[in-house]
């Protein structure tokens, strides 16, 4: 019988070596707030990866109608995000001229570009094949991309989820394309009004999903107010006008009928 692999040490288990020498500065002599800007950044891309890891087990756990577990993983995934948003602090003691520094370095490259970023929003429902453009075909990354473009969203899976719980989600929902955006659709209302009102562990997954929500809006929020004290409104190295583009990004809600109905509550 073959044996397990054995863990080894904590360094190895970690690749700590591997992993600690992933930081190269571009600038010349080394800038040392670069070394904070490439961290930073890796960070964020691993909480991504957790992020993305959690949100299709929670998908999975909405289509098997596991209220606990999928409360258990809305929690984490909520936990995670407060930690993301308080990340950016950080960042904000990097001051506009330390940036400077070392901002040319960085030529074409920005966040703008991060593919698992897009792939959250894919998964929690704002698809745009439009982002696919920006990486080559064949790449991992446009690989990854176009799988999350036609695969169902969190908000898919809730709907399923509600359907499964007997709800009169209407068809039209169910069988919706899953390459487009969530749309608002008031004939949803009545079902959610309904959870709301009579399922108390409904209205907590709910409610969980609007803090998601806000979570994400917040973040965004966060991000063009450090852009705009960072670099004020010059254009980004991505290539887009900068905060200008960014501010568009804002209040845009992922689920917005969770937002409306409560008017109509
Ligand atoms: C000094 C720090 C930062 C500055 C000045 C900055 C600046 C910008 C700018 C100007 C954009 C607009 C796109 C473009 O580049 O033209 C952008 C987009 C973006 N940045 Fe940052 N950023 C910073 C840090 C970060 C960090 C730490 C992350 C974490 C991964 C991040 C993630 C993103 C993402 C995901 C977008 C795309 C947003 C969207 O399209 O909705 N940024 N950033």
């Amino acid at each position: 019988m073959s044996e397990k692999p054995k863990a080894g040490s904590y360094g190895e288990y970690l690749k700590v070596p591997q992993l600690l020498g992933l930081q190269k500065t571009l600038s010349d002599p080394p800038h040392h707030d670069e070394t904070l800007f490439i961290v930073i950044h890796q960070v964020y891309e691993l909480w991504f990866k957790e992020l993305l890891h959690e949100l299709d087990y929670l998908e999975t756990k909405l289509r098997d109608k596991d209220v606990p577990r999928s409360l258990h993983t809305l929690k984490r995934v909520l936990t995670i995000l407060k930690v993301v948003v308080a990340q950016i602090d950080v960042l904000e003691t990097m001051t506009p001229l330390e940036f400077l520094s070392f901002r040319a370095r960085l030529e074409s490259g920005s966040g703008f570009q991060s593919w698992q970023f897009r792939e959250l929003e894919f998964k929690l429902g704002a698809k745009s094949p439009a982002a696919l453009e920006r990486y080559p075909e064949g790449s991992e990354a446009r690989r990854r991309l176009e799988r999350r473009l036609a695969a169902a969203t969190i908000w898919d899976a809730f709907l399923h989820f509600l359907a499964g719980y007997g709800y009169k989600v209407p068809r039209e929902l169910l069988e919706r394309d899953v390459t487009q955006s969530i749309q608002p659709a008031p004939a949803l209302h009545p079902v959610l009004i309904e959870v709301y009102r009579k399922d108390p562990m409904g209205a907590s997954i709910c409610e969980r999903l609007v803090d998601l929500d806000e979570g994400f809006q917040e973040w965004r929020y966060r991000h063009v107010k450090m852009v705009e004290r960072t670099i004020g409104t010059k254009a980004g190295t991505g290539g887009s006008s900068g905060a200008e583009y960014l501010r568009t990004t804002l209040m845009k809600p992922f689920f917005p009928d969770l937002w409306t109905i409560r008017t109509e509550l």
